[in-house]
């Protein structure tokens, strides 16, 4: 089995897949794809059970870059229980959806000469604390049961060689892929950038040991979140203080700076080309300025996340201003992991479970 888990719920997904196994007389090992382990080489005969979060309709980047880098197979098979986050409403649980997160991932070992063999979800509490507070109490248990009971109904899926497809339609396909992909390359690294600890921080280093793509470096005793976030929010929610926070400041800040890099591209570069070539028009004009506005936007996006992040982070590390940049809504979320998860410290040998 090869587990990816930001707060915990995969993990526990992946030992009821993995009980279900052993109960069926499989022998099963198991790796921490979070903590820094590879895809193994497995042969004919084998089954590789992939359990992942899910991230923007996506496998986390991180699960992303391993399956790449993942072995040939002569046809071992390969199954994928992506992990997804639910909600309740009126003492109802509704699942979360993986859009086209299997899809994409067990295409990617197929031309590596896997065979898949199934798919599945299974909804376990959402952990996106951005945007909403974990359910709590009878809520958190009835999901817990419920991501439970998709882990259990897989698991002797495989054991029993019965394993079938989550299926989507061309536009659910579609529509999938393409916000997955969006947020592998964009949204993922948006958020990283949006961290910042408060106060509280004791300067422990957990967050920065723990986290699964080496994003965060303690610096001045603070945590710093670099563009390798891949957002699986296992910072936010394992800080032992919760002084980790989505800074409302910043929020406003990148948005801006987006905002004023999309508006001053074009301008911009028909500024250059019209002083570069006086007089020109025409529809290669038309053609170098749109060539032009995206450089000059790429080159803004490259300032704006390098040298002036730097400065933005120097600036709200000075105490006065702490508090300023690390106030958000997120303050007053109660924070998620899965019951007895504790996360993988990276620092420690690469961590591999039977
Ligand atoms: C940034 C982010 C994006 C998410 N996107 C999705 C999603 O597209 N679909 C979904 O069902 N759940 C989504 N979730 C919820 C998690 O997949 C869900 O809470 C999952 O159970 C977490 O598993 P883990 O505890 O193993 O990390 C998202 C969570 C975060 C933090
Ligand atoms: S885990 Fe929390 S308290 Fe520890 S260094 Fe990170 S932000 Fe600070
Ligand atoms: S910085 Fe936080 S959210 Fe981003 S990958 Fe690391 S632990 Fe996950």
């Amino acid at each position: 089995m090869a587990v990816f888990s930001g707060s915990g719920n995969a993990m526990r997904a992946a030992g009821i897949v993995g009980s279900e196994l052993l109960g069926s007389g499989r022998n099963v090992d198991a790796v921490d794809l979070a903590a820094g382990a590879a895809i193994p080489a497995l042969d004919r005969g084998d089954v590789l059970v992939i359990c992942s979060s899910t991230l923007g309709f996506s496998v986390p980047s991180v699960v992303m870059e391993r399956l790449k880098a993942a072995p040939r197979s002569g046809g071992a098979a390969v199954a994928m229980l992506c992990v997804c986050g639910g909600g309740v409403k009126n003492g109802r649980t509704s699942g979360g959806w993986s859009g086209a997160a299997s899809i994409v991932a067990l295409g990617l070992l197929r031309r590596k000469g896997w065979k898949p063999v199934a798919s599945a979800d299974a909804s376990y509490p959402q952990n996106w604390t951005q945007t909403a507070e974990a359910p709590a109490g009878a809520d958190e248990t009835a999901l817990l049961e419920r991501g439970d009971g998709d882990a259990r109904t897989f698991g002797r899926a495989i054991a029993e060689g019965r394993g079938a497809f989550l299926r989507r339609n061309i536009l659910t396909h579609t529509l999938g892929r393409l916000i997955g992909w969006i947020f592998r390359t964009v949204v993922r690294r948006m958020l990283g950038r949006l961290f910042v600890a408060d106060d509280s921080c004791t300067s422990c280093g957990l967050c920065a040991r723990a986290c699964p793509a080496t994003a965060i470096t303690m610096r001045d005793g603070l945590p710093a979140w670099s563009l390798r976030c891949c957002a699986c929010n296992r910072c936010i929610n394992a800080c032992p203080a919760s002084a980790i926070q989505t800074s409302r400041a910043r929020l406003v800040l990148v948005a801006l700076a987006n905002i004023a890099a999309m508006i001053a591209a074009g301008p911009a570069a028909r500024g250059i080309l019209q002083a570069a070539a006086p007089g020109s028009g025409g529809p290669f004009f038309g053609l170098a300025v749109f060539t032009l506005n995206i450089a000059v936007y790429a080159a803004f996006t490259a300032l704006q996340i390098g040298p002036l992040d730097s400065v933005l982070r120097s600036i709200e590390r000075k105490p006065a201003l702490r508090r300023f940049f690390a106030a958000g809504h997120t303050k007053r979320f109660r924070r998620y992991l899965a019951p007895g998860f504790r996360p993988a410290d990276r620092s420690s040998a690469m961590s591999t479970t039977r």
